[in-house]
């Protein structure tokens, strides 16, 4: 199980450099750690460092450097998201969001400087081993970007016709399957037998993600509920109901570990996606669904 000290103190370090000191802008530099410090549930990360212990990780700076790079992505994309012009959320992991903390212009740049830090992470812990470090940089950008990265993802929403598949994908899928990719090549193997484990684990969080948004409350969740119905998304629960989306989860979630490609940690990194499928599962399972 990867150790949680190691990529919160990777993410604390970047973020210390990166607010600079007293010659830095005040807010801009407050809002970085506001939009990352306490965490989520890092399960992003947590994958990452997973895959590359599997590997038999022979580089931790480089691990804990790409598990940072992929937190800030992920927590850049939030910053965006929340936006008035996206989804308009007034609060994130139990806190208001950096746009109703700060204000919008800080909130923007706030994502816009995660983004740059990410890479700058990865680009910093090049001197462990260059071609791993370019490698990453490459999957990490491309996870992130056009045409099939989160960046895609949000950009379906301003489509009058949605490609649904190409949607999750996107806007959900990529980062998990970066989090495979990237956690392989960081142990110095190859990304490719790791896609698959990655998109399914992807497929999984946005059935979970729909169940959360369908059947718990602001307090459990620590950000607005019920969007999906609000913003006549797409919805797991909706289409299947609540214990057809739980079963498909399950499904998911098998189809997923039976995908883990053969190496030296395979029995230990399937006994981590079963734990953090576990927490993926609703605590409320008892409630009624709202769609
Ligand atoms: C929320 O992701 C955004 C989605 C892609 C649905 P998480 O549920 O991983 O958010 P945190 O990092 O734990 O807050
Ligand atoms: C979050 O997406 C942002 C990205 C995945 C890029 P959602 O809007 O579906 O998730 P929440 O509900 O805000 O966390
Ligand atoms: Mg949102």
């Amino acid at each position: 199980m990867p150790d949680a000290h190691r990529i919160e103190a990777a993410i604390s370090e970047a973020l210390a450099r990166a607010r600079g000191g007293a010659t830095a802008p005040g807010q801009l530099s407050a809002a970085l750690s506001y939009a990352c410090l306490p965490g989520g549930a890092r399960i992003r990360p947590t994958i990452l460092s997973a895959v590359a212990e599997a590997c038999g990780e022979d580089r931790p700076p480089l691990t804990d450097a790409a598990a940072a790079a992929l937190e800030f992505i992920h927590c850049a994309s939030l910053v965006h998201d929340d936006l008035p012009c996206f989804d308009d959320a007034a609060t994130r992991r139990g806190k208001p969001s950096v746009h109703c903390a700060f204000s919008q212009p800080v909130a923007v740049l706030t994502g816009d400087s995660l983004i740059v830090i990410a890479f700058e992470t990865l680009a910093r812990a090049a001197p462990q081993d260059p071609t791993r470090a370019v490698a990453l940089i490459e999957i990490l950008a491309r996870q992130t970007g056009m045409p099939g990265g989160i960046c895609a993802g949000q950009g379906w929403e301003s489509e009058e016709r949605i490609d649904l598949s190409a949607y999750h994908r996107a806007k959900t899928g990529a980062l998990f399957v970066a989090a495979t990719q990237m956690g392989a090549v960081a142990a110095g193997q190859d990304p490719e037998p790791w896609t698959e484990l990655g998109a399914r684990i992807g497929e999984a969080f946005q059935v979970a993600d729909d169940l959360r948004d369908a059947c718990e409350s602001e307090a459990e969740t620590g950000k607005p509920i019920g969007q999906d119905a609000a913003h006549g998304r797409p919805n797991a629960v909706a289409r299947l109901g609540r214990e057809g989306a739980i079963a498909r989860l399950n499904d998911i979630l098998s189809g997923a570990i039976s995908s883990i490609p053969s190496c030296p940690g395979e029995g230990a990194l399937a006994h981590m996606v079963r734990m953090q499928a576990a927490r993926l599962v609703p605590t409320q399972a008892g409630t009624a669904a709202r769609v």
